[in-house]
């Protein structure tokens, strides 16, 4: 198998991270990574907003995850996501859904028929460069709501984000904490030859 494609396998969500922040010259090819994504219509309109703040990743963290429990017992949610990388619906005691990583990027596109598509792209470049240069990543949906708060439009405005962008999601980076997760075993039928 070619060499990239096999190091794609061994991709995982992770979501425990060591305290340290992370090099700023991975950072930089990782951002690189994201910004080489492909675009509908080649528009290049997203933004890249990259956090550091522990206090207002911490923040917005425990809004995403009190977003994913709203008005639902979190208990009552059965989940097995990932015994080595647990996440908020695995281990309820986890308050911050950012899970306390020390880079939160999140992903602006403008608001079209193809902001999702754009965003995605530019995410799964993310994670992969970020697996490639050693360190560990997460997708955290919900972003949109999130930042739907009155601390997400006071950051938004406090960013400078155009009012025709929406958040569509966040990237969670860090060096790797704790195991790394077996692969998951791909569902089978999923490919369909015609
Ligand atoms: C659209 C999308 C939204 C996701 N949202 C979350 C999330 O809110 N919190 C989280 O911990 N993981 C989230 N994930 C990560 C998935 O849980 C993870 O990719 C999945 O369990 C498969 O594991 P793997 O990435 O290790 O293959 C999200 C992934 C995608 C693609």
């Amino acid at each position: 198998m070619n060499e990239l494609i096999e190091k794609m396998t061994t991709r995982h969500a992770i979501r425990r991270f060591q305290k340290k922040q992370v090099d700023e010259n991975l950072l930089q090819q990782i951002l690189t990574a994201g910004l080489y994504a492909p675009s509908a219509g080649n528009n290049q309109y997203s933004r890249i907003v990259v956090c550091q703040d522990s206090e207002v990743n911490e923040r917005l963290g425990r809004i995403s995850r009190y977003m994913q429990f709203k008005g639902k017992d979190p208990k009552t949610i059965s989940h097995s996501i990932s015994a080595e990388q647990p996440s908020i619906q695995d281990d309820f005691t986890i308050m911050n859904g950012f899970y306390d990583a020390p880079t939160v990027l999140t992903i602006f596109t403008r608001d079209s028929q193809y902001s999702h598509d754009d965003a995605a792209m530019i995410g799964e470049n993310i994670l992969l460069a970020a697996h490639f240069l050693g360190l560990g990543a997460c997708y955290v949906g919900r972003t949109g709501e999130v930042f739907a708060t009155e601390y997400g439009q006071q950051l938004r405005r406090k960013w400078g984000i155009p009012e025709d962008m929406v958040a569509v999601c966040n990237i969670i980076i860090g060096y790797i904490d704790g195991p790394v997760p077996c692969s998951k075993p791909r569902k089978e039928g999923r490919i369909i030859r015609v």
